[in-house]
C-alpha cells in the first residue's frame, strides 16, 4: 500500500485536494492511503474549515497551526514542522499542490531527506519573480519525480527549463517524469457544479438576479499592498457599477479586507462603502463560489483559480495583473489582461459587456485528471 503524504495550507490547496482525495476514496482504495498535512497557512473559518465540511476532504491528520508571517519566518516554521512528519510517517512520497509557501516548504522539506516529490500544477510560469509564487513553483519543480502539468503551455515551459520528454522509468529527482494530464480544479468543477446549484442558496441571500451581477476577487499581494494599484482596480469597480447600474460582488480575502482602509484615499473608500452596489462579502464557500461564477455576467480577478472557474463556466474574465500563468484563457479571448489599470479595466468591461467570447474550447483535461495523477503514482511511485 502507498503512503501519499499531502500538503495544504492556503484555500485554493484545500479545495485541489478534494479532487485527489475523492480519486483515492472511489478509485484508488487497496492501493494508496493519505495523510494530509495543514500547516496552518491559512486559518480563517471561511478561508479552511469551510471545505472540508463541504467538499467531502478527509480532516487533516496534523495541523502545524503556523498562521500568518513574513515569508521566511512562516516557510521555516512549516518546513521544521513537515520534516518531523516525514520522518515519523516515512511516506513512499509526498504530494504538493500549486505554488504558495506550503508548496515550498513541502519542496524543501522532502527533497533533503529523499522523499519523492509530486507536483501537481507543475510547469507553470508568470515570467515575474517578484511574485512570490513564481519562485515557489519553480523551487517545486526543479526537486520534484513526477510533474503534473495541467496545460500544454506548463509542459513546454518545463521543457524549455531544461526537463526532458523521454525519461524513463525509474524515475527521481534526478530523472523526473513530465505529464500533461488535465487540471484536476476542471474535475471539481464538474464534479461540484450541480451541486453547488442545488445547495448553494447564496444568489438569493445576497438577494442577486441572475446574470445580472458581476463577480471580483482581488488579493494578489502587490495590488493589496501597493496602494497605487489597489486604488486603480476600486475606483474602476466604483465607477463601474455606477455607469452600469449593476452590482459587483466581491467576496474579500482577508488580506484584501485588512488593507482597504489604509490604501485607500478617504474619499474612494467613503465612496465603496456607501456604493449600495458593490456587494462585499466575507470569503464565501466554494459551492458558494461556484454558484457566483455561474450565474454572473463576468468576472474580475487577479486569482489563479478564479480565473479559469470563469472559464470552465464560459464567463468572459478580465484579470487584474500584468501577465498571466493561464496564458491559453487569452489566447482563445476568453480572457483579456487589463493590469490594475483603471481605465483598461473599464474599456475592457464595456467591451465584454457587448462581445462575448466566441468560444470555451476543452483546454483542462476530460474531468478526470485525478484519476490519471493516482495511475501514475501507483505505476512510478514504489
Ligand atoms: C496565499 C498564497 C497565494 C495564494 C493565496 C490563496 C503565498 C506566498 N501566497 O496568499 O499564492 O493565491 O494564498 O488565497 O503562499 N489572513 C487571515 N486569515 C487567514 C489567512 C490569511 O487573516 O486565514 C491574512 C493575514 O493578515 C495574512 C494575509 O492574509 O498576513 C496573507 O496571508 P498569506 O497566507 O500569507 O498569503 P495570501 O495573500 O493568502
Ligand atoms: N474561492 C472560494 N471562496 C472565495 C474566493 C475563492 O471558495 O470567497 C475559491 C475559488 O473558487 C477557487 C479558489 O478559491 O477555487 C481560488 O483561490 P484563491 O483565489 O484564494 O487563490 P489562487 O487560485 O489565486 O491561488
Amino acid at each position: 500500500m502507498l503512503k501519499l503524504l499531502t500538503i495544504i495550507g492556503a484555500r485554493p490547496q484545500i479545495i485541489k485536494a478534494a479532487a485527489l482525495s475523492r480519486a483515492i476514496k472511489n478509485d484508488f482504495q487497496g492501493q494508496i492511503t493519505e495523510v494530509i498535512v495543514h500547516t496552518g497557512q491559512h486559518y480563517d473559518e471561511n478561508m479552511s474549515q469551510v471545505f472540508f465540511d463541504e467538499l467531502d476532504i478527509p480532516q487533516p491528520n496534523y495541523n502545524l497551526n503556523v498562521g500568518s508571517g513574513t515569508h521566511g519566518k512562516q516557510t521555516a516554521a512549516m518546513i521544521d514542522g513537515i520534516e518531523e512528519i516525514l520522518l515519523k510517517e516515512k511516506p513512499s512520497a509526498i504530494v504538493l499542490y500549486g505554488d504558495t509557501n506550503s508548496t515550498l516548504a513541502g519542496a524543501i522539506a522532502a527533497s533533503k531527506i529523499h522523499v519523492p516529490v509530486v507536483h501537481i500544477e507543475a510547469g507553470l510560469r508568470s515570467f515575474n519573480k517578484s511574485m512570490p509564487e513564481e519562485i515557489n513553483r519553480i523551487m517545486c519543480d526543479h526537486v520534484s519525480t513526477l510533474l503534473f502539468s495541467p496545460t500544454k503551455a506548463g509542459y513546454q515551459n518545463l521543457i524549455k527549463e531544461g526537463f526532458k520528454e523521454n525519461n524513463t522509468a525509474p524515475y527521481s529527482i534526478d530523472n523526473p517524469k513530465i505529464y500533461h494530464c488535465g487540471d484536476v480544479m476542471f474535475d471539481n468543477s464538474l464534479h461540484f457544479s450541480e451541486i453547488a446549484e442545488k445547495k448553494s442558496g447564496i444568489i438569493d441571500q445576497l438577494k442577486l438576479t441572475k446574470n445580472d451581477f458581476v463577480l471580483a476577487t482581488i488579493h494578489r499581494n502587490n495590488n493589496t499592498d501597493e496602494p497605487e494599484r489597489l486604488h486603480a482596480i476600486f475606483s474602476a469597480l466604483d465607477k463601474i457599477t455606477k455607469q452600469h447600474q449593476i452590482k459587483i460582488v466581491l467576496p474579500l480575502h482577508p488580506r484584501t479586507a485588512k488593507l482597504l482602509s489604509q490604501n485607500l484615499n478617504a474619499e474612494l473608500y467613503s465612496s465603496i462603502k456607501t456604493n449600495k452596489q458593490i456587494v462585499i462579502t466575507e470569503p464565501v464557500s466554494f459551492l458558494g463560489m461556484i454558484a457566483l461564477e455561474k450565474n454572473a455576467q463576468l468576472i474580475l480577478t487577479d486569482s489563479g483559480g478564479v480565473q479559469k472557474e470563469a472559464f470552465f463556466f464560459e464567463k468572459p474574465c478580465i484579470i487584474l495583473r500584468t501577465e498571466t500563468e493561464w496564458t491559453e484563457l487569452v489566447d482563445c479571448n476568453a480572457a483579456i489582461v487589463t493590469d490594475a489599470n483603471e481605465n483598461k479595466i473599464i474599456d475592457t468591461f464595456n467591451y465584454f459587456i457587448k462581445n462575448r467570447p466566441a468560444s470555451f474550447p476543452k483546454l483542462f483535461g476530460d474531468g478526470k485528471a485525478a484519476q490519471f495523477i493516482c495511475s501514475e503514482i501507483v505505476k512510478h511511485i514504489s
